[in-house]
């Protein structure tokens, strides 16, 4: 299998370490003709300022799409157009319509489209999904997550909801198994020029609820998630990726290996190119996450809930 990098910056670097580990990367690609030749030296594959000239000179499978948000329509566009597989990273687009665009391109040319809510893949919220399906404490009723950090400063086109929080909408909708009905959000800035704090609350079916937590002004890293069920309470940390669940005084810490979520996805990604039954993200899916990044974008603006209908 071929596969080339398409963005060799502060995340992408990890994706071009992974894809040379495995063995399946043939060419990298940066407007920043410095990263390109740093990371096609030290990976001893091609490099390539400009896509088009990767286009007409490389042949491969699938590529990574590891850009700035802004730019993902018209990259992932043109390699969907070349009847590639594309991995998008998050959030697919900045629009949704674009991201309902590259869904039906992708179906008319039968090549795969996906994007990274990397989450899924992290083994702790694979283990808490695990314990939810087989209803292990109970039914689940409310989800609220909790992300905290300084504003990571190259990031120019989007705010803390296009960047952040679209993490745990996607890990919500597929803890719930389910799309929100109704979103409510309030946002603000305080430091930066998009929204750097956000609440936003999804509404599922028979009352379920998701409240999501984001800020870009505190400065410690903090990523953690509660799964309130009927019988317990699970909480887990994504970076740590250790689960305590909360049933009666006792607390008990489930045993899990740590493992670096994006060998995972990528691995899921490629399989799913070879025609493995690979879990990975559905190219709608995304295109929902993106919907309801916009509905809480509108919501905070308005003040007002957002009701939504998603396929
Ligand atoms: N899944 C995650 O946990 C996670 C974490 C960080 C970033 N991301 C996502 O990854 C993407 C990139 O983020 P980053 O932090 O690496 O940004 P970055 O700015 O550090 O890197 C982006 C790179 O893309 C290059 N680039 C820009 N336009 C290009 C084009 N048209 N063709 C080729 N190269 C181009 C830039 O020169 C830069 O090197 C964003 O979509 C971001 O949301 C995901």
């Amino acid at each position: 299998m071929k596969i080339v990098q398409i963005g060799t910056g502060g995340w992408g670097k990890n994706h071009t370490r992974i894809l040379s580990e495995l063995g399946v990367l043939v060419a990298v690609c940066d407007v920043d003709f410095q990263k390109s030749k740093e990371y096609g030296e030290k990976y001893s594959v091609n490099h390539y300022e400009f896509l088009d000239e990767l286009l007409s000179a490389e042949e491969f499978d699938g590529a990574f799409v590891v850009t700035p948000t802004s730019t993902h329509t018209d990259i992932a566009k043109k390699l969907l157009e070349s009847k590639k597989h594309v991995f998008v990273e998050k959030p697919m687009t900045y629009k949704s319509e674009d991201g309902q665009n590259l869904v039906k391109l992708a179906e008319k040319n039968k090549v795969i489209l996906t994007c990274g809510y990397i989450e899924r893949f992290n083994p702790a919220v694979g283990v808490v999904k695990k314990m939810v399906k087989a209803k292990k404490y109970g039914d689940l009723v409310m989800l609220e997550f909790h992300r905290g950090n300084r504003m990571p400063l190259h990031i120019k086109d989007v705010g803390i909801i296009y960047d952040t929080s679209v993490h745990d909408i996607d890990t919500s909708n597929w803890l719930f198994d389910d799309m929100p009905q109704v979103v409510f959000a309030r946002a603000g800035k305080i430091k930066h020029e998009h929204e750097d704090f956000a609440s936003i609350m999804l509404g599922y079916k028979n009352d379920k609820v998701a409240i999501i937590s984001s800020n870009w002004i505190t400065p410690k890293k903090l990523r953690k998630f509660n799964a309130v069920c009927t019988d317990a309470i699970i909480s887990s940390d994504f970076i740590t990726q250790e689960i305590t669940v909360e049933k009666d005084e006792e607390s008990e810490i489930v045993q899990n290996e740590k493992q670096e979520p994006l060998l995972l996805e990528i691995q899921s990604f490629l399989g799913a190119i070879e025609g493995k039954n690979e879990h990975i993200v559905k190219s709608q899916e995304a295109v929902n996450v993106t919907k309801i990044a916009e509905a809480a974008l509108l919501s905070s603006q308005k003040g007002i809930p957002i009701y939504l209908d998603l396929k």
